[in-house]
């Protein structure tokens, strides 16, 4: 079954065509960056016109790659939520139309879950049940993943994302817009633990994380070292994310532990960040937990995760009865997908 998926839900336009839930046959994923980086963040109206002059020529362009026809297609699946209100319906207006007009199948699928199958479209995939921690720019929480279709939050943080900490600590530090990359590669040339930044890891036993101090205590640094902290930006931007990677990777094996799972996938945009697959991989060894984490393509946001997670739900409950009258989310309430 080759589903076209399409995701426009915050700062890429992007579609891909997945053969069966796990073979992508193209992924095509045209940013935005260039456009919002001038603002230091996301401008909602601006990606919203940008998803409208791109989506036609990427999913074309997602059809050639794939080497297939629009009649090839056997269902399209799209982003439902959640995201930014008008790009999701950029992606989602689209998806409906091309489905009415051939007549197949069409399903919405949530965005966080999208992630979590990211990790089915990576060489050797978990078994079930397994725990994942998704870090992203605008979501961080962990997961008890069932089956393909079922997964129970564990927790989730109760401020920023971690990938939004790193976007803000970012622009705390004069390196633009989006900051996840930049961070760790000045990070890579840093020395971790010169500076100290607190940990929040708030209820040991608990899984909800808070990341918006970590971003605090470095405003705070720059503030009371204002002639020398454009020479510690390494040692800086090193502590800072050694600070988010120690919490990221004690909660996720900690949930593992709780649970008495032995997998954990790593997904969403922050998992590129080499520092934190090197110590999950590190830590959960000495623990013989096994640990999935995309290829880095995947991490960020894209299409083929869609249309992943789309193959499964419509291969337990068909496309959705309702589907012409349903409407865009901009929040998840809960992720019991
Ligand atoms: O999953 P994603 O593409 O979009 C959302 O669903 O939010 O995640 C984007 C986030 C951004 O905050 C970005 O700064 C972060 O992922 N990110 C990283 C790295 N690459 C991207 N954070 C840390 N290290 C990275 N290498
Ligand atoms: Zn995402």
């Amino acid at each position: 079954m080759k589903i076209l998926g399409i995701e426009t839900s915050c700062d890429e336009t992007a579609a891909a065509v997945v053969e069966d839930g796990a073979v992508i046959l193209s992924s095509v994923v045209s940013s935005q960056v260039d456009v919002h980086h001038p603002y230091g963040g996301v401008v909602p109206e601006l990606a919203s016109r940008k998803h409208i002059e791109a989506i036609v020529f990427v999913v074309r362009q997602a059809l050639r790659q794939a080497g297939i026809e629009q009649k090839d297609i056997d269902a399209v699946a799209v982003t439902q939520g959640p995201g930014l209100i008008g790009a999701l319906l950029v992606g989602f207006c689209f998806s409906r139309a091309f489905a009415y007009t051939l007549n197949i199948p069409w399903v919405g699928v949530d965005h966080l879950a999208g992630h979590i199958h990211s990790v089915f479209l990576y060489g050797s995939a978990p078994e079930f049940p397994f725990i994942a921690l998704l870090a992203s720019g605008g979501h961080t929480g962990i997961y008890a993943v069932l089956s393909p279709t079922r997964a129970e939050c564990l927790g989730q943080t109760l401020d920023d994302a971690a990938g939004e900490a790193f976007d803000k600590t970012a622009k705390l530090l004069g390196l633009g817009y989006p900051g996840g990359r930049v961070i760790s590669e000045l990070a890579g040339k840093g020395d971790p633990h010169r500076i100290v930044f607190p940990r929040a890891f708030l209820d040991r036993q608990a899984f909800d994380f808070s990341f918006s101090g970590i971003k605090t205590a470095v405003s705070r640094y720059i503030q009371t070292h204002p002639d020398t902290y454009r020479d510690e930006m390494e040692d800086i931007a090193a502590a800072f994310q050694e600070a988010v990677v120690d919490v990221l990777v004690e909660k996720a094996l900690h949930a593992a532990e709780a649970k008495g799972y032995s997998r954990i996938a790593l997904v969403g945009g922050v998992s590129a960040n080499r520092r934190l697959r090197d110590r999950m991989r590190e830590a959960a060894d000495s623990k013989e937990i096994s640990v999935f984490i995309p290829s880095v393509e995947l991490c960020g946001d894209n299409a083929a995760m869609i249309a992943a997670a789309g193959y499964h739900y419509l291969k337990k409950n068909g496309p959705p009865k309702d589907w012409l009258s349903l409407d865009v989310y901009s929040k998840t309430a809960s992720l019991a997908f």
